[in-house]
């Protein structure tokens, strides 16, 4: 766990790390969040982060905190307190303290932020890439405004659990339509047996994932089949390849969808050379 988080101004020991009860985010969800891969103690795609942060504050009317310059010193400087060479850096803003009342407080309030950051297991990470993971499908129970980053993840929570409960480490949601949006915290791509790579077009539906968009920069360089548009779950069965991506998990390779093998059942070529790929488009600072 992070050692020392930023609260509001200040650094502190996490024993020490608390919000007010009466802040909205605890009471209501009303907040956002990013979160950010550390490589090397540099933060990856940090720019295009704090664009999407910006657009789920606009999206919300919650003011941006402080400048972008400030927030990123913030951020770097809680990766060296925790002294975090390859992890995440998570960050929350939320609308503030305020007593209780659903709607937005008047006069407005100074908008809550916190970041911690975290190290992650990098050769756990690529034993498991180099297994491939299973994923289970569940109905898309979510508001349709999942295209906003914000903290309100309770359907995310309860999806994740199943997956969990299911014996895998995913769960991709599938609409009324029978087609998968995203995972509850990721996002899900297939690969055709004819060679297209296919994943949801970024429109309300789904979060548009920075590890997503950087991906597909790296799709359209190397020339590949690529198709931006829904897939159903029939189609995710009898694929070649199957993985999904997200900031902590770079690109994943799925095997197994509801128990039936992916393609051969072990980490689809194309999957794994895209997860090499990826740091060649990504950005570090
Ligand atoms: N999750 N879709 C959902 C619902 C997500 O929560 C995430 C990220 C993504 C992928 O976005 P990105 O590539 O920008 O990480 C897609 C983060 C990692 C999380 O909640 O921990």
């Amino acid at each position: 766990m992070s050692r020392i988080a930023y609260v509001n101004g200040r650094y502190v020991r996490r024993s020490q790390a608390s919000v007010n009860i009466e802040d909205r985010g605890y009471q209501f969800a009303d907040g956002v969040y990013e979160v950010c891969e550390v490589r090397g103690g540099q933060l990856v795609d940090e720019r295009r982060h704090m664009e999407r942060l910006v657009r789920s504050l606009t999206e919300l009317r919650i003011a941006l905190p402080m400048s972008l310059t400030a927030l990123s010193v913030v951020l770097h400087e809680v990766v060296r307190r925790n002294r975090v060479m390859d992890g995440i850096v998570y960050l929350q803003v939320t609308r503030g303290v305020a007593r209780r009342d659903h709607a937005f407080p008047a006069p407005e309030v100074p908008p809550s932020v916190v970041v911690t950051a975290n190290r992650l297991d990098v050769g756990r990470a690529e034993a498991l890439a180099g297994e491939g993971i299973a994923v289970i499908t569940v109905p898309e129970n979510r508001w349709d405004r999942v295209d906003i980053k914000s903290i309100a993840l309770l359907p995310n929570v309860l999806a994740k659990q199943q997956a969990r409960e299911q014996g895998a480490r995913e769960a991709w949601y599938v609409g009324r339509d029978g087609k998968v949006t995203e995972g509850s915290s990721s996002n899900a791509w297939i690969v055709t047996r004819d060679g297209k790579v296919v994943t949801r077009q970024a429109d309300h539906g789904i979060l548009r994932g920075i590890t997503r968009t950087v991906l597909l920069d790296a799709i359209k360089a190397k020339g590949l089949d690529l198709e931006e548009r829904p897939f159903t779950v029939a189609e995710a069965l009898a694929a070649r390849e199957a993985f999904l991506t997200s900031a902590s998990q770079i690109v994943m390779p799925v095997v197994r969808i509801d128990g039936h093998p992916i393609g051969n059942g072990a980490p689809g070529l194309l999957s794994t050379a895209l997860r090499r790929e990826f740091r060649r488009y990504s950005e570090v600072s």
